[in-house]
């Protein structure tokens, strides 16, 4: 088995809300984290039981009801990581800076979650997934870097960017985030937390191109 044939990886579409629910994990040892788990668990988990793979947790990009679970407003969005732990257990791992938002948000626990800081990488056999901070959407928002694919939440889509003004929103700590995102390798294949692009995924050259917010500060890549 290669190692780019290691790496499990799907993109799953789910909800009313258009959003990108992402398994990834590693095929040697048939374990799989889920990014953002909310709206259908038993959904998301038969698509990891078809493929023979353990759910062994979840990747949290930022604590908004529509990717974790919880209340939003009146309405309450099924699924999420709270009843994606007590059904199959594992840690959630989320950043610190998001930590306690996602507690109140979900009804989780402490010892359910790994607090990470921006540059750590959580690991599934060979597939090092690494962690990167980038506040803006929310103080602790954070993208999954894995060989060479982007998990962005809702920092960075498909020729567009995540809001701002909802609380703690930050244009400024955003716009260096976009920097950061900017200096990605051309190659690296974004894949955003919701369907709102004219595709799916696309690369970060291609989004250097035609992303207004990207191009904003494309002229500072190096
Ligand atoms: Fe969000």
């Amino acid at each position: 088995m290669n190692e780019q044939s290691d790496l499990y990886f799907v993109q799953a579409s789910i909800g009313p809300m258009q959003n990108f629910v992402y398994l990834i994990g590693s095929r040697r040892t048939h374990e799989c984290l889920i990014v953002d788990p909310a709206w259908d668990t038993d959904a998301l988990l038969e698509v990891a039981a078809k493929d023979g793979m353990k759910v062994v947790g979840a990747l949290v990009t930022h604590y908004h009801p529509d990717h974790v679970g919880g209340a939003m407003g009146a309405f309450k969005v099924p699924g999420g990581v709270a009843e994606l732990v007590g059904k199959v257990g594992g840690h959630i791992h989320v950043n610190k800076h998001e930590a306690d938002g996602l507690i109140k948000i979900t009804g989780v626990s402490e010892s359910d979650l790994v607090r990470h800081e921006g540059g750590d990488t959580v690991e599934l056999g060979d597939v090092a997934i690494q962690l990167i901070h980038t506040p803006g959407h929310t103080p602790g928002s954070q993208c999954f870097l894995v060989r060479n694919r982007l998990v962005s939440g809702d920092t960075l889509f498909i020729d567009g960017c995540g809001r701002v003004d909802l609380p703690g929103g930050d244009p400024a700590e955003m716009q260096r985030s976009l920097r950061k995102l900017a200096q990605l390798p051309s190659d690296v294949v974004l894949h955003p937390g919701h369907d709102y692009g004219p595709t799916a995924t696309a690369t970060i050259a291609e989004q250097l191109r035609t992303n207004p917010y990207l191009k904003a500060v494309r002229s500072e890549r190096s």
